[in-house]
């Protein structure tokens, strides 16, 4: 008997150390813009590290990149002091770094990162930062030195989770403009270490920071170069070889695919979201080295410690930090104080270009606030075939509120209108006939978007509900090579 490993995988945690910034406007208006916490993303790590201390049956800890947000020294050295205390709990650590952890001051190494900042009273000022190759031996305690074996090239490693379960962290330094994933001899280093882990009776499962499987077709059509740059080569190889999950981060989208080829063989590509999204998440596995059951799960955080949230629970105060949160929670100003709303929005609209254009900028915006589903409806020709008691609802429901809600799930997943909605019924409608203006007018920036045999429709339904494995929080599965 080889009884059960579990573990618990973090992604884009995106540490920004306290010493970074003093509590100013330029601070503000990066978090504003962003999609993530920065100011509060130690006390949301060290809520997960709580929770993660507190689980003594789980020992094992994964990081699998953008650890840091914009990799600064002082950021890494609060990360891994962090890591340092879960040893301390007798937790077994292992890291893996992507773009968001090193900076390139030419521009080299595939990195948009030329420095790293300091947020002051007035604007930034510079501050230390790691390259690419100051990575591995930064890390190595929680990383090349535990393991099976090490990539030379990517610095990719093999690592023994428990008794029979093996998990191979793919380092894929790269954003994809040029390389993203690994060169030939690394993926040869990797086809031979599943190889070898299968030879010796393991259960192996992958982790690599960006994405085997676009959490949406539309993202796969619009910004490929983010995917993991091999992952047709990947899933090629995890399909022959019968691998059948990859743990994966970057897109901040917890999302759970199954990617199944023509022969019938598949693998699942669990993406989590980003531990500092307002909905974060951690993984936590359990395996059944024994027979290979595998049991997904995710674990949020309820309470922010340390964190002054005016009463809101964690997650709506961190929504309410970046752009979508404060359109949302400044929108009724739009109607009351313009001058107000455009001001708590600053950072996130084009405040200085709405001013300008004052008078119509109010106009339009509060005509689209006030917009109901059922001119959503009768746009998508839908209006005469809703039933009465469907018209009187989408008489009430505001078309911003919907959309506001189709937001608010697109990070966390699980989007919210499945089929049976008036929601769904006219959102489905109103893309279908859009789909038909842009066949008939031959729109040709629209229809660049949408892949051969795919249409808006099709697209957009990804976000309208989980037309995936119908969770994306939790799946069960086994890890059987045969299965
Ligand atoms: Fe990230
Ligand atoms: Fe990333």
């Amino acid at each position: 008997m080889k009884g059960t490993t579990s573990f618990y995988l973090l992604t884009d945690t995106h540490l920004v150390s306290k010493s970074n910034w003093v509590d100013a406007p330029p601070i503000n208006r990066r978090e504003r813009g962003d999609q993530i916490a920065l100011k509060a993303s130690p006390e949301i790590l060290d809520a997960f590290l709580a929770k993660i201390i507190a689980d003594k049956d789980t020992d094992n800890v994964i990081f699998i990149g953008d650890n840091v947000n914009s990799g600064d020294i002082a950021s890494h050295e609060d990360f891994r002091a962090r890591l340092d205390r879960l040893k301390a709990a007798g937790k077994k650590v292992y890291v893996t770094t992507a773009t968001h952890d090193y900076c390139s001051p030419n521009g080299e190494d595939e990195c948009f990162q030329h420095d790293a900042v300091r947020y002051t009273e007035t604007g930034t000022e510079p501050t230390a930062f790691l390259l690419r190759r100051d990575l591995a031996a930064f890390y190595n305690d929680y990383g090349p030195k535990q393991a099976l074996s090490v990539d030379p090239e990517s610095g990719s490693y093999t690592v023994q989770l428990g008794d029979g379960v093996r998990m191979i962290l793919i380092i894929d330094n790269g954003n994809g403009r040029s390389h993203c994933g690994l060169f030939e001899e690394g993926m040869q280093w990797l086809a031979d270490q599943i190889k070898d882990a299968k030879a010796t009776g393991n259960f192996v499962m992958l982790a690599v920071h960006h994405p085997v499987i676009s959490p949406w077709e539309v993202y796969r059509h619009l910004v490929e170069y983010e995917l993991y740059g091999g992952y047709r080569e990947l899933s090629e190889l995890m399909c022959s070889e019968g691998v059948r999950v990859v743990f994966t981060g970057h897109t901040h989208v917890q999302n759970i695919r199954k990617y199944t080829d023509d022969a019938g063989r598949w693998f699942v590509d669990v993406s989590t979201t980003a531990a500092v999204s307002a909905k974060g998440q951690m993984r936590h596995v359990t395996v059944n080295a024994d027979t290979g059951d595998c049991d997904i799960q995710s674990v949020g955080l309820e309470t922010l410690p340390g964190i002054d949230t005016g009463g809101q629970s964690a997650y709506d105060y961190l929504y309410g930090l970046n752009f979508a949160g404060r359109v949302e929670r400044f929108f009724p100003l739009l109607k009351t104080d313009f001058d107000r709303f455009l001001e708590e929005t600053n950072g996130v609209l084009p405040a200085e270009k709405l001013r300008a254009h004052k008078t119509l900028a109010k106009l339009g915006l509060r005509t689209a606030a006030g917009l109901k589903l059922s001119f959503a409806a009768k746009l998508g020709k839908v209006w005469r075939s809703l039933t009465p008691q469907q018209k009187k609802a989408a008489k009430q429901t505001k078309l911003f509120d919907v959309l506001f809600t189709i937001f608010r799930h697109i990070y966390p997943g699980n989007a919210p209108y499945t089929p049976d909605t008036l929601e769904y019924t006219v959102l489905h409608a109103l893309m279908q006939r859009l789909d038909r203006l842009v066949e008939k007018h031959k729109i040709e920036k629209v229809q660049k978007l949408i892949p051969p045999g795919s249409s808006l429709t099709e697209m957009g339904e990804d976000f309208l509900y989980n037309n995936r494995t119908g969770d994306d929080n939790a799946i069960r599965l086994n890890l059987n090579t045969t299965s």
